[in-house]
């Protein structure tokens, strides 16, 4: 009730009255741009209704080429029934399939070309309406380390909603960052993770790998918010990431190139493409 309010009554939701214009646009960029795969972050859902999802998968053409990489977002799993429903999964399993551990949907590897894309779930149901926290879990951190060091050769990247540091570096607030987000980094540190990917922040942004992060990160920002209307695309060539912003022009009805940034991924020589 309190994330209808929020959505309904204070406004928050004519940010996105135009995604599903958006969306349509962005199909038509997603089949004509001959993209290897696409890679969601989540928070497909303002609320986490079945019908959010099944409108979200089928804008998005979850299942139809190209294939596709999805994890949720807090947003995805708004109640505990929402999480525990499968709603999410049930919707976006095209997107999911690949290598797991032990039957079970998280996290999962997929090979693309020389590289390993590594969706981990980081989102969890929250009691209080001002609670936007995640957690990836015990569990779910051990069988990662076990993925990872089971995948054959080839760098790996990280896919999760949760960031690592926000756009002006410094960490989450609170109630909105990752309960065990020193474990998740100790693991992908270990799992030979040379990039991670994620959403959560409405803006896009990345920082390149330092003494504080053995990788880079890159928030995708958000493609439906009113004004930020953008995704990235990337190219990989050995080591060297390239990444274009798609920006949508709201008079054009289309996307158009924004800002164009470039990254070296700390990728041992040995497993360059
Ligand atoms: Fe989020």
């Amino acid at each position: 009730m309190s994330a209808w309010i929020n959505l309904y009554c204070l406004g928050r939701g004519g940010d996105f009255r135009h995604s599903e214009r958006i969306l349509i646009a962005l199909r038509q960029e997603l089949t004509q741009r001959d993209f290897d795969r696409i890679v969601f972050s989540g928070d497909a859902t303002a609320l986490g209704f079945e019908g959010e999802m099944q409108r979200a998968a089928e804008l998005l053409g979850v299942g139809d080429p190209p294939p596709g990489l999805a994890v949720p977002g807090n947003h995805d799993y708004c109640t505990h029934a929402a999480m525990h429903s499968g709603d999410f999964e049930r919707c976006f399993a095209p997107w999911q399939i690949g290598e797991h551990i032990g039957g079970e949907v998280y996290p999962f590897a997929q090979r693309v070309g020389p590289v390993w894309l590594v969706g981990v779930n980081s989102s969890t149901a929250n009691r209080l309406y001002w609670d936007a926290r995640g957690r990836v879990g015990a569990a779910q951190l051990a069988r990662l380390e076990k993925l990872l060091s089971s995948l054959e050769p080839g760098p790996r990247i990280l896919v999760t909603h949760y960031p690592i540091w926000l756009a002006n570096g410094g960490s989450e607030h609170t109630f909105h960052g990752l309960r065990d987000l020193q474990e998740l980094i100790s693991v992908a540190q270990r799992g030979g993770v040379v990039l991670w990917l994620h959403g959560h922040r409405h803006e896009p942004y990345h920082h390149a790998h330092s003494e504080r992060t053995p990788f880079p990160v890159i928030c995708a920002g958000s493609i439906t918010q009113r004004s930020r209307w953008s995704y990235n695309d990337y190219t990989l060539t050995g080591s060297h990431l390239r990444a274009v912003q798609r920006v949508f022009v709201e008079e054009e009805g289309s996307f158009r190139d924004g800002r164009v940034f470039e990254l070296d991924l700390p990728i041992p020589s040995e497993l360059e493409a």
